[in-house]
């Protein structure tokens, strides 16, 4: 069977990005393949330093990742701090990953830019980390969203050196995956690009926004004076919209909006309208059990000791044959 690997920083709420890009995926494929997800905590410090609530951030993502319909019974759900064979691992792929390599990375050079003051080790080996994460259980498939393509080359390039330099066809070469022909990646609704946890107020809609909240965001979202010939192409802000739109309304609503876009008749407002309805119809039942789940520690415990002791019967195996293929051997 296939064996899948992906995780999520603990660093805010998860978004209808986090969803579509990524969460969506797992839920499918642990019916059918062997998953493992996690909550990648160590990658949260190399842009949270000194994170104030880490274990509330990482309780967070747990009860998200469940709440959602994660089955931890089915797939391993596991904490990455709680997998030191992760960090061996990384070590290891750090001694072969170069410099150039490192400092090439899109999100490296816009990390870098973001947070100047803190250039840290662990933003340039970001890569290495993420590697590891998911070669330590000989992944196939990674589901994650268009913003970590880029990471999974560099995964690839990571676990055909180590098979190279050891003349050993040990690692599998993972690939980023979506059920969907393609990545994607979903827009904030303030325009500013991607739909991300630490943009602006009002980018972001979260599984755990309530109802109040997720209309004022998506009414308060930018448009357009509106299209006066039919057929107009749409600008960035309207077309924002109508993407959302796609992944959360029913095909017709969608049609239903383009046709009047096109024949210049549209209300904004109506589509906003529409858009909230059906965003806090898909939420509702989600954010009810994360209210559920967030008061069971006793459960949420239970999966998470249950998630390491799967996850280390898989590490410990990896780790200890790429102990033995490079030479570490007991005297
Ligand atoms: P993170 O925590 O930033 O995001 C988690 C997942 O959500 C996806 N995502 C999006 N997808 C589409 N549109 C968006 N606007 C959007 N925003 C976020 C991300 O692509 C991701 O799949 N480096 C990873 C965490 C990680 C990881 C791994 C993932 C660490 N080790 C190993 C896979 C395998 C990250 O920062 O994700």
């Amino acid at each position: 069977m296939e064996i899948v690997v992906s995780g999520i920083r603990p660093t805010g709420n998860l978004h209808l990005g986090n969803y579509f890009g990524a969460l969506s995926n797992f839920l499918k494929m642990q019916q059918t393949h062997h998953c493992f997800f996690f909550i990648a905590d160590y990658h949260s410090l190399t842009t949270h330093p000194t994170p104030s609530d880490l274990h509330g951030n990482v309780k967070q993502v747990l009860v998200e990742y469940l709440a959602a319909g994660i089955d931890p019974e089915k797939a391993t759900l596991y904490i990455q701090s709680d997998l030191p064979e992760t960090a061996e691992l990384y070590l290891l792929l750090n001694m072969n990953a170069y410099m150039g390599e490192l400092e090439r990375v899109t999100t490296f050079k816009e990390k870098a830019r973001k947070q100047a003051e803190n250039v840290n080790a662990g933003l340039l080996t970001y890569p290495s980390l993420m590697a590891a994460d998911i070669i330590i259980h000989k992944a196939h498939k990674v589901p994650v969203g268009k913003d970590q393509e880029q990471h999974l080359e560099l995964t690839r390039t990571f676990a055909r050196r180590f098979n190279r330099m050891y003349n050993h066809e040990f690692f599998p070469e993972p690939t980023a995956f979506n059920f969907g022909a393609e990545l994607i990646k979903i827009p904030g609704l303030d325009g500013s690009g991607k739909m991300g946890k630490s943009e602006g107020e009002g980018n972001a809609i979260f599984l755990a926004d309530d109802p109040k909240i997720i209309r004022k965001k998506v009414m308060r979202a930018v448009t357009d004076a509106g299209p006066t010939t039919p057929n107009q192409p749409m600008t960035e802000a309207v077309a924002i919209l109508f993407s959302l739109m796609r992944t959360m309304s029913k095909p017709e609503t969608v049609d239903h909006f383009l046709n009047e876009y096109n024949a210049c008749t549209i209300r904004y407002g109506d589509l906003k309208k529409q858009l909230a309805e059906d965003i806090v119809n898909f939420t509702a039942p989600i954010r009810e059990r994360i209210h559920e789940l967030a008061a069971d520690e006793k459960y949420l415990s239970k999966v998470a000791t249950m998630g390491a002791e799967k996850a280390h019967e898989s590490a410990g195996k990896t780790i200890s044959e790429v102990r033995e293929i490079i030479g570490f051997r007991k005297f």
